[in-house]
């Protein structure tokens, strides 16, 4: 199954939902409710932040999840580790993955870096196996950036310290 994602207009409705508001824990909210609700076949979207020498749940949409990550843990933590965007067809296939929603079979996790510093990452679930193309990482990481701006810019709204 292929899902087509109007990228450019998302992008443009990101842009939109957080012009003027500099408060990034509302905005990175309503960016990961937006994802959520635009995403077809998505059943989880949001983001950890890096707290430390570990991920902490942060603003998202879907089931409870798990709270704390470490570093090269998981699909999230090994996307911090690694310092790139992983794109997984198959969580099943993917040693260490952690089961927050039993219905996850596919999985997109993209770093959030700035400066060279990781913020977090962004992630998202699907109950579909290789749910997401090139063109999704393509638009996700646009996405990620939007993100990271945001908190990049503000900081303290989700509790982040940035490096001097
Ligand atoms: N599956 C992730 C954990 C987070 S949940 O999907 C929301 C992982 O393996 O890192």
């Amino acid at each position: 199954m292929h899902y087509e994602t109007d990228y450019s207009l998302l992008l443009a409705q990101s842009r939109a939902l957080i012009e003027g508001e500099p408060d990034s824990l509302a905005n990175v909210s309503n960016l990961c409710a937006l994802l959520f609700q635009t995403l077809d076949a998505v059943n989880w979207a949001g983001v950890y932040l890096l707290r430390g020498d570990e991920l902490v749940l942060g603003p998202f949409q879907g089931q409870n999840a798990c709270v704390r990550i470490a570093i090269g843990a998981g699909v999230c933590g090994t996307a911090v580790a690694e310092r790139r965007l992983l794109c997984v067809d198959d969580v099943h296939q993917f040693d260490g993955h952690i089961a927050c929603d039993a219905a996850s079979q596919s999985e997109i996790v993209v770093p959030l870096i700035h400066n060279e510093q990781v913020l977090g990452v962004l992630d998202i679930d699907s109950p579909v196996k290789a749910r997401f193309s090139a063109a999704d990482e393509r638009g996700l990481a646009d996405i990620a950036q939007l993100l990271t701006h945001c908190m990049a810019d503000h900081p303290q709204s989700v509790g982040l310290i940035l490096n001097p």
